[in-house]
Protein backbone atom coordinates (compact mmCIF):
# COMPACT_ATOMS: atom_id res chain seq x y z
CA UNK A 1 0.00 0.00 0.00
CA UNK A 2 1.16 3.75 -0.80
CA UNK A 3 0.04 6.56 1.74
CA UNK A 4 -0.18 9.78 -0.07
CA UNK A 5 -1.38 11.65 3.16
CA UNK A 6 0.61 11.26 6.03
CA UNK A 7 1.61 13.77 9.03
CA UNK A 8 5.28 12.22 9.14
CA UNK A 9 7.95 15.32 9.52
CA UNK A 10 8.31 15.69 13.45
CA UNK A 11 8.32 19.14 15.17
CA UNK A 12 6.74 21.24 12.21
CA UNK A 13 2.92 20.94 12.81
CA UNK A 14 0.55 18.68 14.60
CA UNK A 15 2.09 15.68 13.54
CA UNK A 16 4.89 13.93 15.84
CA UNK A 17 6.87 16.34 18.06
CA UNK A 18 9.97 14.21 18.41
CA UNK A 19 12.18 11.84 16.06
CA UNK A 20 10.92 8.41 18.40
CA UNK A 21 7.42 9.45 17.57
CA UNK A 22 8.08 9.57 13.60
CA UNK A 23 9.88 6.03 14.02
CA UNK A 24 7.05 4.79 15.89
CA UNK A 25 4.87 5.95 13.36
CA UNK A 26 7.13 4.12 10.76
CA UNK A 27 7.25 1.10 12.20
CA UNK A 28 3.02 1.28 12.19
CA UNK A 29 2.97 1.84 8.97
CA UNK A 30 5.42 -0.78 8.26
CA UNK A 31 2.94 -3.40 10.14
CA UNK A 32 0.62 -2.22 8.38
CA UNK A 33 1.94 -3.12 5.04
CA UNK A 34 2.19 0.80 3.92
CA UNK A 35 5.80 0.64 1.46
CA UNK A 36 5.75 4.10 0.33
CA UNK A 37 4.32 7.10 2.52
CA UNK A 38 4.68 11.13 0.99
CA UNK A 39 5.19 12.86 3.67
CA UNK A 40 2.18 15.75 3.71
CA UNK A 41 2.97 17.98 6.58
CA UNK A 42 0.88 21.31 6.58
CA UNK A 43 1.80 24.22 4.75
CA UNK A 44 3.24 27.16 6.95
CA UNK A 45 6.03 29.88 6.22
CA UNK A 46 8.24 27.91 9.11
CA UNK A 47 7.49 24.43 7.15
CA UNK A 48 8.74 25.78 3.94
CA UNK A 49 11.74 27.01 5.52
CA UNK A 50 12.48 24.25 6.92
CA UNK A 51 11.24 21.11 4.60
CA UNK A 52 14.77 20.13 2.91
CA UNK A 53 16.57 19.41 6.08
CA UNK A 54 13.23 18.04 7.98
CA UNK A 55 12.61 15.82 5.10
CA UNK A 56 16.22 14.42 4.66
CA UNK A 57 15.96 13.42 8.94
CA UNK A 58 13.02 11.59 8.34
CA UNK A 59 13.23 10.35 5.11
CA UNK A 60 16.90 8.36 6.83
CA UNK A 61 14.47 6.65 9.83
CA UNK A 62 12.26 5.66 7.20
CA UNK A 63 15.04 4.32 5.35
CA UNK A 64 16.02 2.31 8.46
CA UNK A 65 12.37 0.95 8.81
CA UNK A 66 12.72 0.28 5.08
CA UNK A 67 9.46 2.44 3.81
CA UNK A 68 10.22 5.12 1.01
CA UNK A 69 9.49 8.13 1.79
CA UNK A 70 8.64 11.03 -0.52
CA UNK A 71 7.87 14.59 -0.04
CA UNK A 72 4.79 16.78 -0.38
CA UNK A 73 2.50 18.80 1.51
CA UNK A 74 -1.09 19.60 2.60
CA UNK A 75 -2.12 23.18 1.81
CA UNK A 76 -5.12 25.40 2.51
CA UNK A 77 -6.62 26.22 -0.63
CA UNK A 78 -6.02 30.20 -0.25
CA UNK A 79 -2.36 29.40 0.43
CA UNK A 80 -1.80 27.35 -2.68
CA UNK A 81 -3.39 30.13 -4.75
CA UNK A 82 -1.18 32.18 -2.66
CA UNK A 83 2.23 30.36 -3.44
CA UNK A 84 1.32 28.71 -6.81
CA UNK A 85 4.58 29.15 -8.67
CA UNK A 86 6.49 27.57 -5.67
CA UNK A 87 4.14 24.59 -4.48
CA UNK A 88 5.65 21.26 -2.93
CA UNK A 89 4.03 18.89 -5.00
CA UNK A 90 3.73 15.32 -4.13
CA UNK A 91 6.99 13.42 -5.09
CA UNK A 92 7.70 15.95 -7.40
CA UNK A 93 4.46 15.30 -9.78
CA UNK A 94 2.36 17.28 -10.87
CA UNK A 95 -0.50 16.43 -7.93
CA UNK A 96 -1.39 18.64 -4.73
CA UNK A 97 -3.30 17.69 -1.89
CA UNK A 98 -5.20 20.80 -0.91
CA UNK A 99 -7.86 20.89 2.05
CA UNK A 100 -10.99 22.89 1.48
CA UNK A 101 -12.45 24.45 4.94
CA UNK A 102 -15.92 23.12 5.65
CA UNK A 103 -18.52 25.79 4.95
CA UNK A 104 -16.47 27.71 2.00
CA UNK A 105 -17.29 25.82 -0.63
CA UNK A 106 -19.06 28.95 -2.31
CA UNK A 107 -18.99 29.07 -6.09
CA UNK A 108 -15.79 31.12 -6.06
CA UNK A 109 -14.22 27.77 -5.27
CA UNK A 110 -14.57 26.71 -8.70
CA UNK A 111 -12.68 29.81 -9.80
CA UNK A 112 -9.80 28.86 -7.46
CA UNK A 113 -9.50 25.40 -8.47
CA UNK A 114 -9.23 26.14 -12.05
CA UNK A 115 -6.62 28.69 -11.51
CA UNK A 116 -4.45 25.39 -10.23
CA UNK A 117 -5.30 23.44 -12.94
CA UNK A 118 -4.38 26.48 -15.20
CA UNK A 119 -1.13 26.87 -13.53
CA UNK A 120 -0.40 23.19 -13.89
CA UNK A 121 -1.53 20.91 -11.49
CA UNK A 122 -3.98 18.27 -10.66
CA UNK A 123 -5.77 18.65 -7.36
CA UNK A 124 -6.38 16.10 -4.70
CA UNK A 125 -9.32 17.15 -2.38
CA UNK A 126 -8.24 15.80 1.25
CA UNK A 127 -10.59 14.38 3.24
CA UNK A 128 -14.05 15.70 1.86
CA UNK A 129 -16.05 13.11 4.12
CA UNK A 130 -14.64 15.52 6.74
CA UNK A 131 -14.30 18.86 5.23
CA UNK A 132 -18.21 18.43 4.14
CA UNK A 133 -21.74 17.12 4.84
CA UNK A 134 -24.28 15.30 2.09
CA UNK A 135 -25.58 18.64 1.73
CA UNK A 136 -22.42 19.53 -0.20
CA UNK A 137 -22.05 16.55 -2.55
CA UNK A 138 -23.91 18.46 -5.77
CA UNK A 139 -20.95 21.28 -5.49
CA UNK A 140 -18.48 17.82 -4.67
CA UNK A 141 -20.04 16.63 -7.97
CA UNK A 142 -18.92 19.58 -9.50
CA UNK A 143 -15.44 19.13 -8.99
CA UNK A 144 -15.07 16.74 -9.87
CA UNK A 145 -16.70 17.11 -13.17
CA UNK A 146 -13.61 20.08 -12.95
CA UNK A 147 -11.10 16.97 -12.95
CA UNK A 148 -10.89 17.40 -9.02
CA UNK A 149 -9.39 14.12 -7.25
CA UNK A 150 -10.75 12.76 -4.06
CA UNK A 151 -8.86 11.36 -0.98
CA UNK A 152 -11.41 10.02 1.75
CA UNK A 153 -9.10 9.22 4.92
CA UNK A 154 -9.21 5.64 6.15
CA UNK A 155 -10.13 6.54 9.64
CA UNK A 156 -13.02 7.40 8.48
CA UNK A 157 -13.95 4.44 6.76
CA UNK A 158 -12.65 2.30 9.84
CA UNK A 159 -15.55 4.57 12.06
CA UNK A 160 -12.83 6.62 13.70
CA UNK A 161 -13.94 10.17 13.21
CA UNK A 162 -17.78 9.05 14.42
CA UNK A 163 -21.07 7.36 12.44
CA UNK A 164 -21.79 10.33 10.83
CA UNK A 165 -18.74 10.52 8.68
CA UNK A 166 -17.78 7.01 8.16
CA UNK A 167 -21.75 6.66 6.36
CA UNK A 168 -20.67 9.94 4.07
CA UNK A 169 -17.31 8.49 3.21
CA UNK A 170 -19.20 5.24 2.11
CA UNK A 171 -21.86 7.80 0.14
CA UNK A 172 -18.61 9.64 -1.79
CA UNK A 173 -17.26 5.62 -2.61
CA UNK A 174 -20.93 5.21 -4.15
CA UNK A 175 -20.83 8.18 -6.20
CA UNK A 176 -17.35 7.68 -7.48
CA UNK A 177 -15.93 10.56 -5.37
CA UNK A 178 -12.96 8.61 -4.00
CA UNK A 179 -9.98 7.84 -5.93
CA UNK A 180 -7.04 7.52 -2.79
CA UNK A 181 -8.06 6.03 0.61
CA UNK A 182 -5.19 7.08 2.58
CA UNK A 183 -4.01 8.20 6.79
CA UNK A 184 -3.98 11.32 7.01
CA UNK A 185 -1.63 9.74 10.61
CA UNK A 186 -0.68 12.32 13.24
CA UNK A 187 0.51 10.09 15.79
CA UNK A 188 0.58 6.45 16.54
CA UNK A 189 -2.19 6.87 19.02
CA UNK A 190 -5.38 8.46 18.33
CA UNK A 191 -4.86 9.51 14.63
CA UNK A 192 -2.85 6.27 13.20
CA UNK A 193 -3.17 4.58 9.84
CA UNK A 194 -5.96 2.59 10.12
CA UNK A 195 -5.39 1.27 6.48
CA UNK A 196 -5.96 -2.26 7.18
CA UNK A 197 -9.20 -1.90 9.53
CA UNK A 198 -10.39 0.63 6.37
CA UNK A 199 -9.80 -2.53 3.97
CA UNK A 200 -11.25 -5.15 5.77
CA UNK A 201 -14.13 -3.39 6.37
CA UNK A 202 -14.88 -2.10 2.47
CA UNK A 203 -13.87 -6.14 2.02
CA UNK A 204 -16.77 -6.93 4.03
CA UNK A 205 -18.79 -4.70 2.07
CA UNK A 206 -17.50 -6.80 -1.45
CA UNK A 207 -15.51 -4.34 -3.00
CA UNK A 208 -13.71 -6.46 -5.45
CA UNK A 209 -9.84 -6.81 -4.68
CA UNK A 210 -9.14 -4.93 -7.88
CA UNK A 211 -11.55 -2.17 -6.59
CA UNK A 212 -9.52 -2.19 -3.16
CA UNK A 213 -5.87 -2.08 -4.93
CA UNK A 214 -6.96 0.82 -7.00
CA UNK A 215 -7.76 2.66 -3.74
CA UNK A 216 -5.15 2.03 -1.71
CA UNK A 217 -1.95 1.65 -4.10
CA UNK A 218 -3.00 1.84 -8.10
CA UNK A 219 -3.95 5.41 -8.09
CA UNK A 220 -1.44 6.50 -5.47
CA UNK A 221 1.75 4.41 -7.61
CA UNK A 222 0.35 6.48 -10.49
CA UNK A 223 1.44 9.66 -8.33
CA UNK A 224 4.39 8.53 -7.33
CA UNK A 225 5.43 8.24 -11.36
CA UNK A 226 3.52 11.20 -12.01
CA UNK A 227 1.19 9.59 -14.87
CA UNK A 228 -2.26 11.22 -15.32
CA UNK A 229 -4.11 8.24 -15.53
CA UNK A 230 -5.83 8.04 -12.34
CA UNK A 231 -9.12 6.18 -12.20
CA UNK A 232 -12.20 6.56 -10.02
CA UNK A 233 -14.61 3.65 -8.81
CA UNK A 234 -18.16 3.92 -7.74
CA UNK A 235 -19.44 0.99 -5.68
CA UNK A 236 -23.04 1.55 -7.84
CA UNK A 237 -20.65 0.32 -10.77
CA UNK A 238 -18.66 -3.18 -10.71
CA UNK A 239 -15.14 -1.90 -12.50
CA UNK A 240 -13.42 0.81 -12.00
CA UNK A 241 -13.66 3.32 -14.91
CA UNK A 242 -11.49 5.99 -16.96
CA UNK A 243 -12.42 9.86 -16.48
CA UNK A 244 -10.98 13.07 -18.52
CA UNK A 245 -8.61 15.12 -16.73
CA UNK A 246 -6.99 18.47 -16.92
CA UNK A 247 -2.89 17.93 -18.59
CA UNK A 248 -0.27 20.39 -17.28
CA UNK A 249 -1.74 23.54 -19.07
CA UNK A 250 -5.34 22.94 -18.56
CA UNK A 251 -6.01 21.31 -21.48
CA UNK A 252 -8.57 18.29 -21.57
CA UNK A 253 -6.84 14.88 -22.04
CA UNK A 254 -9.21 11.95 -23.69
FE1 LIG B 1 -3.61 16.13 6.87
Amino acid sequence: MIDIHCHILWGVDDGPQLPEETEELLNLAKAEGLTDIIATSHYSPYLEQVYEEKFEEAASVARSVGINLYSGCEYKLQDALLLKDRLITLAGSDFILVEITSGVLGDFVYNQVYDLELAGYQVILAHPERSFTPADLPKLRKLGDMGVYFQITAGSIAGKFGKQIQRFAFKLLEEGLCHFIASDAHNPHSRAFFSSEAKSILQKKELTPQAINLLFHENASKVLSGEPSIRSFSLKRSQPSSRKLFSKRGRRLS
